[in-house]
């Protein structure tokens, strides 16, 4: 039988981003699958009902749940949302597992499928699905778009009649995706880039993209790429070493994040008080908890003349974009399962059993069990 794939509104305050784009909706169509969406479901990414050629708008998401076989969402549906759906059926999303408890014994009870998209492992055949990447490199240059608002400088040279201005200085904490493209975008606006990291290979990706490295006499790789958190004595030698390079920036961005951790205390409030006034951080790590030990998440404090920016969500701050790549990223994931109109899942494929969270009844992500279920 042809699948229906459904679209709902996104229900998370705050959240601007859509699961479904028009180029996608398009795409899954020509896949033979029948999509619905809800009503006004693209208007928060400004995509109108009516950029969605040959798509059923539905009036009621209870309608809509009534009739999906594969849901696909940005956040993680809320419980009664869930109660709506039809049992056996498919929710696709970014789950973010850990705040989701009660949500996901939910869909366990209800034996609904769920496949959370930030555990689709980061094997070089899975690029093309990998929403954390591309979240965050929507976040990565947004933040420098935040800081450059902020900040009391320009970001390049400029040569005027008034005299010639120096360029910012812009230290980015933390070069993983998000951190590299916060420098290749503060970059192209002309500031002078130092970037840190405590992993060695992100040396030569630094200065590849034309900025300097700040160099440690530790690293500290962890597990599949990853890094590890640092001992007492290395957090130590970091402040020590960090602090000349904090205090001589205009603006401080930071991205460090530590899989499963609360992100790392990187910049202590000493090290923001030797910093000039009029100088920003933009800690896009507050989701996490921050890298600063004075950021407030989701909020914009100032600190003896320093402003510390510690926004929530930021990719839904960008909504079309990272919208159209999610969505990519999601069709990248579905379109293999798609064999003409019906679902195929090829279950020994490490793509679905990574990422699936939920099937018949059971919790199949091992740490989200345990949380749930305790050791069994
Ligand atoms: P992330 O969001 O988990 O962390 C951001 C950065 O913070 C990382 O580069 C990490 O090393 C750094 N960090 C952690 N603690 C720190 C500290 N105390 N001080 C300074 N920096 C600190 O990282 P993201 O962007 O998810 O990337 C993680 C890994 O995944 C990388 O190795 C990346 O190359 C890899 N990756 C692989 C992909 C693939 O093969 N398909 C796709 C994307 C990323």
């Amino acid at each position: 039988m042809t699948v229906c794939i459904a679209v709902p509104k996104e229900l998370t305050p705050g959240e601007r981003r859509i699961a479904l784009v028009p180029e996608i909706a398009s795409r899954l169509l020509k896949l033979g699958a029948t999509v619905i969406i809800e009503k006004t479901m693209g208007d928060s990414a400004y995509c109108s009902d009516a950029d969605y050629k040959q798509i059923q708008c539905l009036e009621s998401a209870n309608e809509l749940y009534g009739k999906a076989d594969v849901i696909l969402r940005v956040q993680a549906p809320s419980l009664a949302e869930i109660t709506q759906m039809k049992t056996g059926s498919i929710v696709i999303g970014l789950m973010t597992p850990h705040l989701h408890l009660e949500e996901i014994k939910q869909l366990r009870d209800k034996s609904i499928t769920c496949f959370a998209m930030e555990l689709i492992p980061r094997i070089s055949r899975a690029q093309s699905m990998d929403a954390l990447s591309s979240q965050a490199s929507v976040a990565g240059y947004k933040a420098v778009i935040m800081a450059a608002h902020l900040a009391s400088v320009f970001f390049p040279m400029l040569t005027t009649a008034a005299g010639t201005i120096r360029p910012a200085k812009v230290l980015i904490i933390g070069v993983g995706v998000a951190g590299l493209q916060a420098i290749a975008t503060a970059k192209r606006l002309g500031a002078t880039v130092e970037a840190y990291d405590v992993r060695a290979a992100t040396k030569e990706q630094v200065q590849s993209l034309g900025a300097k490295f700040i160099d440690m006499p530790f690293t500290a790789e962890g597990q599949g790429g990853y890094a590890r958190e640092l001992t007492a004595e290395e957090k130590q030698q970091q402040q020590a070493l960090l602090a000349k390079h904090i205090a001589a920036a205009h603006i401080v961005i930071t991205t460090a994040a530590i899989p499963g951790r609360p992100s790392p205390k990187i910049i202590p409030k000493t090290m923001v008080e030797g910093m000039m006034p009029g100088s920003v951080i933009v800690d896009i790590a507050s989701e996490g908890g921050g890298n600063c030990e004075l950021t407030e998440p989701g909020k914009t404090i100032e600190y003896q003349g320093v402003t510390i920016h510690g926004p929530l969500n930021v990719p839904s701050q960008t909504p079309y974009h990272a919208s159209e790549m999610y969505s990519r990223n999601l069709f990248n994931f579905l379109s293999p399962m798609l064999k003409e109109g019906e679902l195929n899942m090829d279950w020994n494929d490490e793509i679905i059993t990574s990422s699936l969270l939920t099937h018949q009844g059971e919790i199949k992500h091992a740490p989200t069990r345990k949380l749930i279920e305790g050791e069994q």
